[in-house]
C-alpha cells in the first residue's frame, strides 16, 4: 500500500511538472506574445473577468482581433474563452467599434479624441452585467486595445476596475528592412531576409502573419520591405506583385507596405535617358509607376529614398536639389495618399570638412521647400548610429518640415546580436534631449511628434533587426530592441525602464526575483557598451566596413570620413574632434544657447567631451583626474560592468527555461571577451599615440598593440558582397 501511495505521489508530481513545463521548447519564436499559463492565483483572479468574448468578425481586422484575444486568453488562463453574440454573463469582454457593435454604440463612449488608432478599455455595466469593453473608433484601434488588454494580463496588472485610454503620438510607426532581393540583410545579424521573394506571391509563409501580429502588438503600422540602397528591380511588375502579396497579409493588422526606391529607376527599368526630376517624361514615368503600384496595393504607404548618399543616384546628379527630387516623387504619390520619406543621411568625402555638419548644411536651407506629403527622415545623431552621439542638429532647425526620426534597431555599432545591449536608454536619451529651439522643453520628442511646430504628418522609423533566425532578432535580448522601438514610436515620452520591465515580464517571467535584476542589467547595458567601446564622446572606432570590433588605428578605408583616425584625431598632444568655434564650428548648428554650451569645454557634458573638443591628454576632468586617466577608467569600467551582468545572470539560472537561459549566458560570455578586447586594443593604441604610462592600478592590455592590429575577420555577418 505504502509503495502504491509512493508511486501515485510520484506520478502526480510528474504530471504537475508536465503541466508546468512549456508545451514546446522555448526558442524565442513567440517573442513577447508567449501567452503561457499564468500562476494559479492570477488565473483565479482573472478568470471571472474573462467569462465570455463578444467580438465581431465582419472584417479581417475584427477577425484577427477576436482570434488574438481567444489565443491570448486561453493560453494565459488555461481554458478557451467562450464566444457569445451578446453579453449574457458578468465578466464578458466586448471588443469593437460603434460601427461593429450595437452594444458599444449604445454605451456612448467618449471616443472622439482617440484619433484613428486609439483605444479605450473600461469596466462598465451593460445589459445588467459587469463587463470590460475594449473600443476604438476604428477596427485597428480595437485591435491595439486588445493587445493592450492582453499585456495587462501578461504583466499581471489588475483588470477589475479599468479605465484606460491611449492613442499613438506619432502617425507613421515604421520598420525599415535593410533587406536585398537576394535574401541578404545589410547589417543583419539574425540570418537571412524573412521575405522569401522567390516563392512570393504564391507562397505566403505563416511567419509573415506572426511578423504582423508582433508589430501590431506594439503599434507599428508600416514596413519598408527593402534596403535603402537597393536596385530598381523592386519596382518591376513581378516584384510589385510579390510586395502586394505581403501587403495582403499585413492589411488586417493595420500595417502598410512601403518601398525603398532608386532615384535612377526611370533609366534602369524605364528605358529613359535621364532621371532628372524636372524632366516631364521622368515625372510621367513616376506617375505611371505610382498608378501601377496603387492598382496592386490600394493602401500602399509610399517611398523611402536614399539619394545622393554613399554612391546612390539622386537629384544632384542633374543639378537639382533634394527638394526637387522629393517633391517630384511626392507629386506622383499625392493623389493616392502616399508619402515620401526622404533621408537626410548625406555626406561627401571631404576630408577637410566635418562629416557631422553636412546634412544640416544641405537641408536646412530647404526648410519650407518640401511638398506636404514629404517627411525628412534623419538619423538620431549627425554621424551614424554610434553608441553615443548628440542628437542630430536638424531636429528643431527645420520648423516648416516634418522631421522623422530614424533609429537603428539592428546593432551595427553596438555588438551585433551577441552583446546583450538594450537600446531603450539610447532612444530615450535622444528623444528627451532638449533642442531649445523654442526655449526650454523643445525636446526632440516634441519635434518628431509634431507638437513643437504643429505638424500632423509625423513619423519614426527603426532599421529592423529581424531575420530568419528562429528567435527573429539573433538573440533573445535583441527582441527587446524591436519592442522598445515600437512602444516609443507609439509614445516617445514613455520610460525605457518601464518598457524594459513590461518586456521582461512578457518575454521571460513575472517573478520579481527575476524581473528586478534583469531590468537593472538591461538599463545599464548600453552605458557599459559606450564605456568599453567609445567613452567620453569618442565614436566610430570600429573595424573597417564590417564595423566589428575595435580598430582605432585604422586608416585603410577608401574615404577619409570612414576612418576611425578621422574621428578621434589622437596625437601625441591630445585627442578629440574640435567642433567648437575654433574648430569645425559644428556647435553652431544647434540653437544658440545650446551652441554656447557645447562650444565651452567647461559646460560640455563629459559624455560628449571628445565629440566637441580636442583636448590635451592631461586636461583636468571634473573628477580632478586627467583625461587620460578617465579614458582608461571608462574602458575598464565597461568591462567590469559586463562582468557584473554575467554575475547577475549566473544567479538567475532556474527562473526561466534552460534553452533561452543558456543562450543568454553564452552571449554574455562572448560580450565579456569582446569588451575586454575592446578595452585592451583601444588602450594599447591610445597609449602608443600618447606615449603615456598607464595610470596606476589599471591592468595593462593582455596583448601588445601589434596583436590587435593583426586580427582580421573575413566573414563578418551583415557585411559581404552586396
Ligand atoms: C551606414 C551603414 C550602411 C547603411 C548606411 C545608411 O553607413 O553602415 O550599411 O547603408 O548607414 O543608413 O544608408
Amino acid at each position: 500500500m505504502k509503495n502504491r501511495m509512493c508511486w501515485l505521489a510520484t506520478l502526480l508530481v510528474f504530471a504537475a511538472a508536465l503541466c508546468a513545463a512549456p508545451a514546446h521548447a522555448e526558442d524565442g519564436y513567440d517573442l513577447w506574445l508567449r501567452y503561457r499559463l499564468l500562476a494559479p492565483a492570477q488565473v483565479q483572479h482573472y478568470r471571472p473577468h474573462a467569462a465570455e468574448l463578444v467580438a465581431g468578425d465582419a472584417t479581417p481586422t475584427q477577425t484577427v482581433t477576436r482570434d488574438e484575444l481567444q489565443r491570448g486568453l486561453s493560453g494565459l488562463l488555461g481554458s478557451a474563452i467562450p464566444l457569445a453574440s451578446t453579453v449574457t454573463h458578468d465578466g464578458a469582454i466586448v471588443v469593437g467599434t460603434p460601427a461593429s457593435s450595437s452594444l458599444i454604440a449604445g454605451l456612448k463612449l467618449d471616443l472622439q479624441d482617440l484619433g484613428d488608432d486609439g483605444y479605450l478599455i473600461r469596466s462598465v455595466v451593460a445589459n445588467g452585467h459587469a463587463i470590460t469593453v475594449i473600443a476604438g473608433r476604428n477596427d485597428i484601434g480595437a485591435l491595439y486595445g486588445a493587445f493592450q488588454f492582453l499585456r495587462l494580463l501578461q504583466t499581471t496588472q489588475p483588470i477589475d476596475r479599468l479605465d484606460l485610454r491611449d492613442a499613438p503620438h506619432i502617425k507613421l510607426r515604421v520598420l525599415d528592412h535593410w533587406d536585398y532581393l537576394n535574401g541578404q540583410v545589410e547589417r543583419g545579424y539574425a540570418g537571412a531576409s524573412i521575405w522569401d521573394w522567390w516563392k512570393l506571391p504564391d507562397w505566403r509563409a505563416p511567419r509573415y502573419t506572426d511578423y504582423a501580429r508582433a508589430n501590431a502588438s506594439i503599434g507599428i503600422n508600416g514596413t519598408v520591405l527593402n534596403h535603402v540602397s537597393s536596385g530598381a528591380t523592386i519596382l518591376t511588375h513581378d516584384y510589385l506583385q510579390k510586395a502586394a502579396a505581403l501587403a495582403g497579409v499585413f492589411r488586417a493588422y493595420g500595417i502598410r507596405v512601403y518601398l525603398s526606391v532608386r532615384f535612377s529607376a526611370p533609366i534602369e527599368i524605364g528605358g529613359l535617358k535621364t532621371a532628372d526630376p524636372l524632366n516631364p517624361q521622368v515625372q510621367a514615368w513616376w506617375h505611371a509607376k505610382a498608378d501601377e503600384i496603387y492598382a496592386l496595393i490600394p493602401d500602399f504607404g509610399g517611398f523611402l529614398v536614399k539619394a545622393d548618399s554613399e554612391g546612390q543616384p539622386g537629384p544632384k546628379d542633374y543639378g537639382r536639389t533634394h527638394a526637387d527630387g522629393a517633391n517630384m516623387l511626392a507629386d506622383a504619390l499625392a493623389a493616392h495618399g502616399g508619402v515620401v520619406m526622404w533621408r537626410s543621411f548625406v555626406y561627401a568625402d571631404k576630408p577637410d570638412d566635418d562629416r557631422a555638419k553636412q546634412a544640416y548644411q544641405e537641408f536646412k536651407p530647404l526648410d519650407g521647400r518640401f511638398h506636404a506629403n514629404v517627411l525628412l527622415q534623419s538619423k538620431n545623431g549627425p554621424v551614424d548610429f554610434q553608441p553615443r552621439e548628440p542628437f542630430h542638429p536638424l531636429f528643431g532647425a527645420m520648423p516648416h518640415t516634418p522631421l522623422m526620426m530614424e533609429f537603428e534597431i539592428t546593432k551595427e555599432y553596438l555588438g551585433f546580436a551577441t552583446h546583450p545591449v538594450y537600446l531603450g536608454p539610447l532612444y530615450e536619451e535622444v528623444l528627451a534631449a532638449d533642442t531649445l529651439a523654442h526655449g526650454k522643453g523643445s525636446t526632440v520628442a516634441k519635434v518628431i511628434d509634431g507638437s513643437l511646430d504643429h505638424h500632423a504628418l509625423t513619423g519614426m522609423a527603426g532599421d529592423a533587426n529581424i531575420g530568419t533566425d528562429r528567435n527573429w532578432s539573433g538573440s533573445d535580448f535583441n527582441q527587446a530592441n524591436w519592442y522598445v522601438f515600437g512602444r516609443l514610436a507609439w509614445n516617445p515620452t514613455l520610460s525605457s525602464r518601464d518598457i524594459a520591465e513590461e518586456w521582461v515580464r512578457m518575454t521571460f517571467s513575472n517573478n520579481p526575483a527575476f524581473v528586478k535584476p534583469v531590468v537593472a542589467m538591461m538599463m545599464g547595458s548600453r552605458e557599459a557598451a559606450v564605456d568599453y567601446m567609445t567613452p567620453l564622446g569618442l565614436l566610430h572606432l570600429m573595424g573597417p566596413g564590417h564595423h566589428y570590433g575595435p580598430a582605432p588605428w585604422d586608416a585603410s578605408e577608401a574615404e577619409a570620413d570612414w576612418r576611425p583616425v578621422y574621428y578621434h584625431r589622437a596625437d601625441r598632444q591630445g585627442i578629440g574632434f574640435d567642433r567648437s568655434r575654433s574648430g569645425s564650428d559644428a556647435v553652431d548648428q544647434y540653437a544658440p544657447s545650446l551652441a554656447a554650451q557645447f562650444n565651452d569645454v567647461q559646460q560640455t557634458p563629459e559624455q560628449f567631451l571628445l565629440y566637441f573638443h580636442h583636448l590635451p591628454w592631461n586636461y583636468r576632468m571634473r573628477s580632478g583626474r586627467t583625461l587620460w586617466y578617465e579614458l582608461v577608467a571608462h574602458y575598464t569600467q565597461g568591462v567590469e560592468d559586463v562582468q557584473q551582468m554575467r554575475d547577475t545572470w549566473q544567479h538567475l539560472d532556474g527562473y526561466i527555461d534552460a534553452e533561452r537561459y543558456r543562450q543568454v549566458a553564452a552571449f554574455l560570455t562572448i560580450q565579456q571577451r569582446e569588451a575586454q578586447w575592446w578595452r585592451d586594443a583601444c588602450i594599447a593604441y591610445f597609449q602608443s599615440v600618447s606615449g603615456l604610462p598607464l595610470p596606476p592600478g589599471f591592468a595593462p592590455p593582455q596583448h601588445p598593440l601589434a596583436y590587435y592590429q593583426s586580427l582580421s575577420f573575413p566573414y563578418v555577418p551583415g557585411f559581404s558582397s552586396w
